[in-house]
């Protein structure tokens, strides 16, 4: 291939920023039924933030690299893997990962990886790959929504929340996105009516808007949070808690009380063939232009502690990305 060394992140402890440490190391080769991949884009996530801390059960051994949604050009194909794979170099594909996206090259396991349609610039495909997966199980898979329905989207300018708030609508639903004040134009822009939750309680402008109760609610803050948004929803409604952010204490049988469902949401990387399936029709809709990705900072791989102190601060709206070119 004739490069030998390569950037990439590692996590060396739990704690602060100052566990991430960039590292030269050499490129790793792809083991049987494995691509090696030249990255392009790594999708920043608050799940990693969440491992950083130790806040996340299932936090790979560690060192390790974080980073859990990549997308780049495949540079070698290991032995195993051939021209009925359907990759060969050259291909521009998305992969779909727990750990190891924040570094200049991946190897992933072949049956993890997607193709990018032509068209589908690299890096809103990086955005299909965690957040809009997510979002689509949420809404599809976990709430199993209707046109018509009224639902509420917590963090609608973030990550996931743009995510679901552009799916919801897609999916005929009328849609209230929480969101700090200065990102209302972007959940406005999505078709959603914001609701700043930072000056007023959300429980209080919900009740005012939709007095009956709504359908759904997307929490991912967690813990008693998922108590006030079970008091938005509408008998026989549902909450669906998808990440602990502040709190951690599973409430899931208070919040299943009362007539309300609750339903815990996490996504299975393990489960390839689903994820594949769902991903590869967010793909479709991303080129043909249905859904557009709503892309925060780019930041190369070298300021990963900038990227994160963003994500941490509120700072970000859409999906910040490290450019790892
Ligand atoms: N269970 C799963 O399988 C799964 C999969 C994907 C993501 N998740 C979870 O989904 C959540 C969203 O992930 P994401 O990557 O899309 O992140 P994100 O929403 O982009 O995270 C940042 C945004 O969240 C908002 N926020 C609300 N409360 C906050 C707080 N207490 N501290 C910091 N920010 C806060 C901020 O926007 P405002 O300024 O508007 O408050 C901030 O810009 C995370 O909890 C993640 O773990 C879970």
């Amino acid at each position: 291939m004739g490069v030998c060394g390569m950037l990439r992140v590692v996590q060396t402890g739990i704690g602060g920023l100052d566990v991430y440490d960039v590292q030269t190391c050499p490129v790793p080769k792809p083991a049987i039924g494995e691509i090696l991949i030249r990255t392009e884009f790594a999708g920043i996530n608050y799940l990693d933030v969440l491992m950083r801390r130790g806040e996340y059960t299932s936090t790979p051994k560690l060192p390790f690299t974080p980073g859990c949604g990549i997308v780049g050009t495949v540079v070698e194909l290991g032995s195993s893997v051939n021209g009925q794979s359907g990759f060969a170099v050259g291909d521009r594909v998305v992969v779909l990962t727990q750990s190891g996206g924040y570094s200049q090259y991946v190897t992933a396991d072949a049956r993890a990886a997607t193709h990018v349609p032509e068209g589908v610039p690299s890096d809103k495909a990086v955005c299909c790959v965690s957040s809009y997966v997510a979002a689509h199980q949420l809404l599809h898979r976990a709430a199993r929504v209707h046109g018509g329905w009224r639902v509420l989207v917590h963090s609608a300018a973030g990550g996931v929340g743009t995510a679901l708030t552009q799916l919801a609508r897609i999916a005929g639903c009328a849609v209230y996105g929480t969101a700090s004040a200065g990102k209302h134009d972007t959940v406005r822009g999505l078709g959603a009516v914001p609701i700043d939750y930072r000056s007023s309680d959300f429980v209080v402008e919900m009740s005012r808007n939709e007095p009956d109760g709504i359908d759904a609610v997307f929490d991912p803050i967690g813990g008693e949070h998922w108590l006030r948004s079970r008091r938005v929803v509408r008998r026989g409604g549902i909450v669906v808690g998808y990440g602990m952010r502040t709190i951690r204490t599973a409430a899931r049988m208070l919040v299943a009380s009362r007539g309300r469902r609750f339903s815990y949401y996490s996504m299975n990387t393990r489960n390839v063939l689903q994820n594949t399936e769902d991903l590869r029709l967010i793909l479709n809709l991303c080129s043909e232009n249905i859904i557009d990705p709503v892309i925060g900072p780019r930041l190369p791989l070298e300021r990963v502690h900038d990227a994160h102190r963003l994500l941490t601060d509120g700072a970000i709206t859409g999906k910040a990305l490290l450019d790892c070119r």
